[in-house]
């Protein structure tokens, strides 16, 4: 395990009204790490992540990626300082191609402004090239070339998931959240999901927090597992450790995973 801290989370707490999503949740990750962060439905793991993002306000503690306190900061400003997501519910513009969709991403990474889009000064021109470039580049990655012209909404459930995977990666994250990727697919996608998302960590040295239903899958590609239950941290620790938790196993019992 690499040694360098690149997450703190501490004392972390979410609540809607009266209801605590997350509550006193203290996590660290480490730089190269691939984590995965599993529980019952409802135990708060997709607010953790819209709270490592910004999309919702912490009502208590700290967020420190890579030396910095993003805790009150904006979704925009965090996704600058490198931390990038999928959605559980797949959220890609549906009638732009698959190339659309990863130019309009690479455009977040780019300095040009929108009078010199308009004005098509040199500036903007080699930006847009080199936003098509690395498009490109992204979809042979993911085996998506051949639909780089389909409308994303035609790609099958498996390639609209790569395709969100490869969405959040052309920003060229230091962390990326993926919330529950292989949601939807089959078994053979599952398991070509498995040996991407592997290939990801060592090919873009990207840290990732995986959040997923499939414990099989988790297992088989975590190092480290986090476990969420009611919003409270309950376990984390090696697959070994993590499946012979007492209280791991009472949270599962009966749930459907
Ligand atoms: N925006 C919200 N407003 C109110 N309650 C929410 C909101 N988002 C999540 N919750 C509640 O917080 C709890 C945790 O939800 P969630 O983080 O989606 O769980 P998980 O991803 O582990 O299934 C649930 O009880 C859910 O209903
Ligand atoms: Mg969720």
């Amino acid at each position: 395990m690499a040694a360098n801290e690149l997450l703190r989370i501490s004392t972390l707490s979410v609540s809607f009204g009266g209801l605590k999503a997350i509550s006193n949740v203290d996590m660290t990750v480490y730089e190269g790490e691939l984590v995965g962060l599993i529980g019952p439905n409802g135990a708060g793991k997709t607010t953790l992540f819209n709270a490592l993002t910004g999309l919702c306000r912490p009502t208590s503690g700290e967020i420190v990626f890579s030396g910095k306190n993003l805790s009150k900061k904006s979704a925009h400003y965090i996704s600058r300082q490198g931390i990038t997501r999928t959605f559980q519910n797949i959220r890609l513009f549906k009638s732009l191609s698959a190339l659309d969709n990863l130019r309009i991403a690479c455009h977040q990474n780019m300095s040009y402004t929108f009078l010199g889009g308009i004005l098509k000064t040199k500036n903007a021109s080699r930006q847009e090239e080199e936003a098509e470039k690395q498009a490109w580049a992204m979809l042979e990655i993911m085996g998506l070339s051949q639909y780089a012209h389909e409308r994303s909404v035609n790609l099958s459930y498996g390639n609209q998931r790569k395709l969100e995977i490869a969405r959040a990666l052309v920003t060229k994250p230091r962390l990326l959240l993926l919330d529950e990727p292989a949601a939807g697919m089959n078994p053979a996608e599952t398991q070509e999901l498995l040996h991407l998302i592997r290939s990801l960590r060592s090919d873009f040295g990207v840290t990732i927090i995986l959040i997923e239903h499939d414990m099989n899958l988790v297992m088989n590609l975590c190092e480290r597992i986090f476990v969420l239950d009611y919003g409270v941290l309950i376990a984390e620790g090696s697959v070994e450790e993590i499946r012979s938790n007492e209280q791991v196993i009472q949270a599962y019992l009966g749930a459907d995973v």
